[in-house]
């Protein structure tokens, strides 16, 4: 096993004596041996620091968790530096190419591939708790018609917990199993229906016969009545989106997912939570954003004029940069190569050269070179789905079904796990020091 901490030495060795780290206090003389262990130091260990008895002790400060470890993890890594991304120890390309996307969730919650048995019960698990229950149609129709159908997601999702009261007893792992197969099963139900409620269409119930991206997309494009034969290039790529997206460790939706799972809520919760925070712009809205940018640009001319404004600050060039990343997003080289195969079947989109004239632009651009930003999995992934006739809000609510099983694998690995705790970040209090209450006739 490997951590990006430790990728020199064999993580879970126990501290050798040289495998400490001296620190010497100047404010007062005295010197600490804080032990290292897989390439860390305790944030906690800091706290012996003390100037005298009554100070708390050392902190370390970092906003955006830009260099703290929130916990162990052997579900996916990442190294990006040169590009690399892994669920279970498996390169994202091999599974992209050979895995379906039923199979992935299998790997990142069980940690092994399945057998042929197993993946064929996990499929029809899955799909036998598709159907959603009729309170949670209501929940979706009671919303605007144009309501974002992030915002329906997340509050639907949510709302499964009402109707599984059990999903409270966190210490069952079959009974934790069994949210994650149901929230793995309706997440589509539910996404589909907040699309269906925006276009003014009946909600579908899904088919347990079919496979899950085909699911999907017939419960979002068929007419009541009509089924749709889809092109089975679409159906792969949808699955191969789908995996792309399965996880992607401690990013800021499954931080959240972990962050309030700590405080022993229902799964239902932690997961709504999750959609909550990918709905964000510079996470999970990211690849609508490419969308409008690409529209806007409008032409392959206007890219200079564009590219200036991105090195003037006055624009993000949306798609690009990635906090981990410091290389091409290897996912976003497949997404790349599916974008094409979908065009195959659907037409050329216009915007696809735009943004491939862009990617070639910036590549070569001193400001994005310096930076080390390069495309990420969103570059592409928005005009994949604009191909199937998405609109931009739903394409964060694709991302959110693809990322599922990864936050249901993340939260299912914290409730086992013993060092965890309620997560409680400290501050650096920066404000008032204590003053007396002024009554409302006495201030200006
Ligand atoms: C993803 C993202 C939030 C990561 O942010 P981060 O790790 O905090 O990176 P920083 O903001 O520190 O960026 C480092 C430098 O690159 C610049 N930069 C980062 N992403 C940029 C982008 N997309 N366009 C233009 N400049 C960018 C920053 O301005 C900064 O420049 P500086 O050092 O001269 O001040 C950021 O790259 C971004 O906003 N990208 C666009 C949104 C997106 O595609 N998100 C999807 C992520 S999968």
């Amino acid at each position: 096993m490997t951590t990006k901490a430790t990728k020199r030495a064999p993580a879970k060795k126990a501290a050798a004596a040289s495998e400490t780290l001296t620190v010497t206090d100047n404010r007062t003389g005295k010197t600490y041996e804080l032990p290292i262990v897989d390439g860390t130091i305790k944030a906690t260990d800091l706290r012996t620091i003390k100037v005298d008895d009554d100070d708390f002790g050392m902190m370390t400060y970092d906003p955006a968790f830009m260099n703290t470890a929130s916990c162990r993890s052997a579900i996916t890594f990442i190294d990006g530096d040169v590009g690399i991304l892994r669920y279970r120890g498996y390169p994202i390309d091999q599974l992209a190419e050979k895995s379906s996307f039923l199979e992935v969730s299998y790997l990142l919650n069980y940690g092994e591939l399945p057998n042929k048995t197993q993946l064929s019960e996990w499929t029809q698990w899955i799909n036998a708790h598709a159907f959603v229950d009729e309170s949670i149609r209501s929940v979706v129709e009671g919303f605007r018609h144009d309501a974002h159908p992030m915002a329906v997601l997340q509050a639907a999702i949510g709302g499964l917990s009402t109707i599984y009261p059990e999903s409270k007893e966190l210490g069952d792992p079959d009974n934790r199993m069994q949210q994650i197969v149901r929230l793995m099963a309706k997440t589509p139900t539910i996404g589909a229906w907040a699309f269906r409620r925006n276009i003014g269409r009946a909600l579908l119930n899904p088919n347990p016969e079919r496979s899950y991206a085909s699911n999907l997309l017939h419960m979002m494009f068929d007419e009541s009545g009509i089924e749709y034969n889809f092109d089975p290039r679409i159906e792969r790529a949808l699955d191969i989106l789908l995996i792309l997206h399965a996880d992607h460790e401690q990013n800021c939706s499954t931080s959240a997912v972990r962050s309030v799972g700590s405080s022993e809520t229902d799964v239902y919760q932690a997961a709504s939570a999750g959609v909550a925070a990918l709905y964000g712009p510079l996470h999970g809205g990211a690849n609508e954003s490419v969308l409008k940018m690409l529209r806007r640009i409008g032409s392959k001319d206007n890219i200079p004029d564009f590219v200036q404004g991105v090195k003037e600050r006055r624009e993000l060039l949306m798609g690009f940069g990635h906090r981990v990343y410091k290389n091409y997003d290897p996912r976003a080289k497949i997404v790349h190569k599916t974008a094409h195969e979908v065009f195959e079947v659907t037409g050329v989109n216009p915007l696809l050269e735009i943004a491939v004239e862009l990617e070639k632009i910036a590549l070569e651009d001193e400001f994005f070179v310096a930076r080390k930003l390069y495309p990420n999995v969103d570059f592409y992934s928005g005009l994949i789905y604009e191909a199937l006739k998405l609109p931009a809000e739903m394409f964060t609510v694709m991302f959110a079904i693809g990322r599922m099983p990864g936050w249901l694998a993340q939260w299912n690995e914290l409730v086992g796990d013993s060092e965890q705790k309620i997560s409680r970040p400290r501050q650096i209090y920066v404000g008032y020091d204590e003053r007396n209450y002024v009554p409302m006739s006495k201030r200006k």
